[in-house]
Order: C-alpha cells, then structure tokens, then sequence
C-alpha cells in the first residue's frame, strides 16, 4: 500500500483519480478548498483537509506525512476566469505548486505529478502540437501553469522526479455541469439540456482534442509508474481534430429532443484551435488513449440526462 496526496479530490478529475487509487487499495490524502468542487465528490476513506494549496498553514496540517507520490490538481482551471483575478489566479494556480514541491522535498516525497493545460501552447499551426512547439500563452491561468512547469522542473534538480502533464480538453461523467466559464462539452451539453438552446461564442470552425476523463485518469497513473528521472511533460490528448461545429452535431445526435443552436461572441483568452501530437507519451511511459469521442460522448449524455432526471425527482 502506498500514501498518495491528490490535491482537489472534490474536482471532476481529482475525484475520479483519488477514488482509483483507492479502489487500488492505498491511502489518499486531499486539500481541497471547495471553491469549484463539491465535498460530496471526495470518495469514502480519503483523508480530507478543507483549505487553500496557496496557504502555508494548510500544508502544515499535512503534519509532514511522507507521500510516495503527490499530484497536484487543485486550482482554477478556466483561462476565461484567470481575466477576472490574475492575482488569485497565480495564487491558486501556481504558488500553490510551489508550496507543495518545497513539502515534497522537505519530506523526502521523490514523486511530483502536476496538472498542466494544453493552454499553455497558445495560438499554434493547424497540425498536431508536440511538446516542444514554442509556449505563446495567451491567458494568465496559463501563464500560471507555465510557471509551475518551470518550477517543476528546477526542483528535478534538487533530486524530486516532477511530471507535468499537459491536459487537452477532458470531458466525462461527474464533469461540472453548473460550470458555465469551463469545460467545451460539458458548458454545451448543460446549455443543451437545461435549455433546449446552446450559445456558441466564438466560431464553429475552431478545433480541439477531447480526451475521456478514464483515459486521463489512466495517464496520472501510468506517469506515477514511470521510474525515469528527472523533470518531464506530455501532452494528454487523442491526436483527434474535432471541429466545435463536430462537437454541436455530435451532442445533438445523442439528444433525444430538438435544441437550437446560436454562433454569437467570443471567449477571452481563447484559442483558435489545437490538437496533440501524442507520440512522446506513447513512446516514454506507453500510454495511449481507449475511449473514442463517439462512445465517450454517448456516456457523458446518458449520465447528464440520468443525472439532471435525479435531480428533478
Ligand atoms: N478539465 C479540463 O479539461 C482540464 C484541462 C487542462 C488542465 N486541467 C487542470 O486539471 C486540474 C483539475 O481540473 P478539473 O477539471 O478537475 O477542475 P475542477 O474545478 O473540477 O477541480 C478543481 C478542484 O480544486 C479545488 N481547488 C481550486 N483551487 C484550490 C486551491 N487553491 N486549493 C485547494 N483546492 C482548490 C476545487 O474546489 C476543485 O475541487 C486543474 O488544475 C486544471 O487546471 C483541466
């Protein structure tokens, strides 16, 4: 049995991530300050501290327990809302990666797993992206984010085996349907079903990578496996260019009503389009994508509607 801290257990992906590992049989710790998680998500028998990754005074409630490995997931993960608080944003998002690696080392914890975003390449060619394209952030969440790899990476060298990953679009069951500013499917899917209406903002001909949330659950896993040394990222993704045009059409296949659909504004902070190149992870820790977008969609939609049919009783 091993001891694992998985910061923002309440989340969509750090509960799903924290509840395998205990289905695994080990122990799991949280902090999670409920901002955009609810504590109902946090599975039975993980450990749990209420509070800010950002605040040194909820680390030290941590009382020093020696982790084998920590993943880092807690934050604000939406570069539209890093517009409304830049400050807080580099708080929650990028100082709080920072605390956490100085108690990895103070604690002698060898393994750093860290959440980072396709976000931080910014606008790229029309081709798949590799991890080593030029970062043109164009949003502070992933400034943020870059920054963390940064520090990532230079605690490597203090002896600290750091991995970021960088997340493309994660979509699934338990994904935040009330969420509005995060989450391309699960924003359309919520308008779609609560309102018989989707609201576009930007153009249909942007393009992304929708990776199942087992998929990338699967890939925190296998990169905490990965016994090689050193600082580390990868992008998580299918290596799949889908349109939101593609997207909009394939939702409403699975709907089993008429919803109407308006193309109208724009996101800040939003990049035009981009998918993975995958080749890296595959290679370095084989980890490859399972679930296509079809069969994924399709148990995201059954889950929305079982799930807002519950809630109306
Ligand atoms: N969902 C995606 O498509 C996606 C893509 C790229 C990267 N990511 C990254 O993955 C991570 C998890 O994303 P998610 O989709 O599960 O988001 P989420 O909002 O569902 O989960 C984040 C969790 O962290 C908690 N939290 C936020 N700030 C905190 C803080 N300062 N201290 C303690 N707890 C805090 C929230 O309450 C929530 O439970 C984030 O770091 C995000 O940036 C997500």
């Amino acid at each position: 049995m091993s001891t694992y801290l998985v910061t923002g257990a309440a989340g969509f992906i750090g509960s799903v991530l924290a509840k395998k590992l205990v289905e695994m049989g080990h122990e799991v710790y949280t902090i999670d300050n409920l901002s955009t998680g609810f504590r109902e998500n946090i599975p039975e028998l993980v450990e749990f501290i209420e509070g800010n990754c950002q605040d040194k005074n909820i680390i030290e409630e941590l009382n020093n327990v020696h982790f084998d490995a920590i993943f880092h997931l807690a934050g604000q993960s939406s570069g539209e809302i890093s517009f409304d608080d830049p400050v807080y944003d580099l708080q929650t998002n990028t100082q709080s990666s920072l605390l956490l690696l100085d108690y990895a080392l103070k604690t002698e914890c060898k393994k750093v797993i860290y959440a980072s975003t396709m976000s931080v390449y910014g606008e790229q060619p029309d081709e798949p992206i590799r991890e080593t394209n030029r970062l043109i952030p164009k949003s502070f969440y992933a400034v943020g984010k870059i920054a963390s790899e940064h520090y990532l990476r230079i605690y490597s060298e203090y002896g600290l085996h750091t991995t970021a990953l960088r997340l493309f679009n994660v979509y699934g069951p338990g994904q935040n349907m009330k969420n509005l500013r995060q989450g391309m499917v699960s924003i359309f899917l919520a308008q779609a079903i609560d309102n018989r209406h989707i609201h576009v903002k930007g153009s249909s001909e942007r393009y992304r990578d929708f990776v199942h949330i087992d998929d990338v659950v699967q890939a925190f896993l296998m990169a905490n496996e990965d016994r090689r040394a050193g600082y580390n990222c990868y992008n998580v993704g299918t290596g799949v260019r889908h349109t939101v045009g593609n997207l909009i059409e394939k939702i409403l296949a699975h709907l089993p009503f008429d919803v109407t659909v308006e193309y109208s504004g724009s996101t800040p902070g939003d990049q035009f389009g981009i998918y993975a190149d995958i080749q890296k992870i595959r290679n370095e820790i084989g980890w490859s994508c399972h679930i296509s977008f079809d069969e994924g969609l399709k148990r995201m939609t059954e889950w929305a509607i079982r799930a807002k049919e519950l809630n109306h009783g």
